[in-house]
C-alpha cells in the first residue's frame, strides 16, 4: 500500500485499480470490473444499473440487499423486492420458486401490474450461516430467470468460500449471473474494497452510478494494493476459514450448545432448546470475554477469517469456554 504507484482513477484512471478490476473480472470470467469501496455500494450500484423504479427483483428471505442495506434497493434503485423462500437450502430458493413467480406474472398481465426485472441471489448467503448455492444449481437458477427474460444479479461477498467449499473456480461459482460483486475484505483481510464485475457495457453505466452515490474515489490504488494482496497471498489458503469453522462448531458443541456443521466460514451458535438464555445473552457474554460476534435472528454468528490461525482458534474456544460455563 506504501509503494504502490498511483493515478487519479476518477479521471484517466488508477494503475493498481485497473490491474485489480482486469484480475477479478478474469478470475470471475467477466469482461470488465469497477472497483467499490464496500459491498453495499457494489449490490445497489449493480441494481440501479439493472432496474427502472417500479421494476420488480426477486431475493432469497434475509438477503443482504432485503435486510441488510436500509432498504436502499427500494428507495435508492426504485426496486420493488419480492422474497424468495429457502425452499433447496437455508438461503437458497428451487428452481421452482422463480418459475412459479414467472409463470403467475406471465398470466395475462396487465398493464398496471409490477414487472420483474432481476433475480438477486447470495453465495454464499450470510443470514443462512455461510451455506453456498452447489455450482450446478445456480446455473439452473440463473437459466429459469433468463427463461423469464430477467437478469441475475450475485452478491458474492463470500463468493471466494463457495468456490473454495466445492473445490471450483470462482467463474464457475458465478453460475451463468449477469452481474457479480465480490468483497476482498471478507476472509481476506483487505481494510476495504469490492468489486462489481459485469459486461463492459453494463460497466459503463455502473460507473456514472457510483459517481452519483460519491463512490468514485482518486488515489484508490492504495487500497487496491491491499485487494492485490489479498487475491495473492490470501485466496489460495481460504479453505482454511471452513475447516477452522468446523473446529470451532465442534468445540462449540461439546460446551452443550447447538452449533450445526458449517458449511463455509461462518458458525451460527445457540443455546440448546431448553435453556432460558437468549443468544443476545450470549453474544453479550462472548463479547465481553473478547471475542467478537454478533447476534443474527435466534443464533450468534462467529466467522473465522485469515487474521484467525491456529494458535488464535485455540485462543477463542478458551475464551468461549470460560464465558459459556455459566449457561449450563
Ligand atoms: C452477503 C453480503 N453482501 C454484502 C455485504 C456488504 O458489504 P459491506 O459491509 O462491505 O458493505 C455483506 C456484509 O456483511 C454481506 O455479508
Amino acid at each position: 500500500m506504501a509503494s504502490v504507484r498511483v493515478g487519479d482513477d476518477v479521471i484517466d484512471r488508477d494503475p493498481a485499480v485497473q490491474e485489480l478490476e482486469s484480475r477479478t473480472a478474469n478470475l470471475l470470467g467477466q469482461e470488465a470490473g469497477l472497483f467499490m469501496p464496500s459491498g453495499s455500494m457494489s449490490n445497489l450500484v449493480a441494481l440501479m444499473t439493472h432496474l427502472r423504479p417500479g421494476d420488480r427483483f426477486l431475493a432469497p428471505r434475509h438477503a443482504h440487499v432485503l435486510s441488510h442495506e436500509l432498504g436502499t434497493a427500494g428507495w435508492i434503485a426504485g426496486g420493488i423486492p419480492l422474497e424468495l423462500p429457502w425452499s433447496h437450502a437455508p438461503g437458497v430458493p428451487s428452481v421452482a420458486d422463480i418459475a412459479a413467480v414467472a409463470a403467475e406474472e406471465a398470466d395475462q398481465p396487465a398493464y398496471y401490474d409490477l414487472v420483474t426485472r432481476l433475480v438477486c441471489l447470495e453465495n454464499t448467503h450470510n443470514h443462512a450461516g455461510g451455506y453456498f448455492i452447489d455450482w450446478r444449481l445456480a446455473h439452473e437458477l440463473s437459466d429459469a430467470a433468463h427463461q423469464a427474460g430477467w437478469a441475475v444479479h450475485l452478491d458474492g461477498a463470500r463468493l471466494w468460500h463457495a468456490a473454495a467449499a466445492q473445490s471450483i473456480d470462482p467463474a464457475q461459482a458465478v453460475g451463468g449471473a449477469d452481474s457479480v460483486s465480490v468483497c476482498f475484505s471478507k476472509g481476506l483481510g483487505a481494510p476495504v474494497g469490492s468489486l462489481l464485475c459485469a459486461s463492459r457495457g453494463f460497466i459503463d453505466r455502473a460507473r456514472r452510478w457510483r459517481k452519483a452515490l460519491g463512490g468514485g474515489l482518486r488515489q484508490s490504488g492504495v487500497l487496491a494494493a491491499a485487494a492485490l494482496v489479498a487475491l495473492d497471498e490470501e485466496l489460495p489458503r481460504i479453505d482454511w476459514d471452513r475447516r477452522r469453522a468446523s473446529l470451532l462448531a465442534k468445540a462449540l458443541r461439546e460446551m452443550g450448545l447447538r452449533a450445526p456443521e458449517p458449511a463455509t466460514n461462518i458458525v451460527l451458535a445457540s443455546p440448546g432448546p431448553d435453556s432460558r438464555w437468549s443468544a443476545s445473552d450470549l453474544t453479550q457474554a462472548w463479547q465481553d470475554a473478547g471475542v467478537g460476534c454478533l447476534t443474527m435472528g435466534t443464533a450468534v454468528r462467529l466467522v473465522t477469517h485469515r487474521d484467525i490461525d491456529d494458535r488464535a482458534l485455540a485462543q477463542a474456544i478458551g475464551l468461549l469456554a470460560q464465558a459459556t460455563e455459566r449457561f449450563s
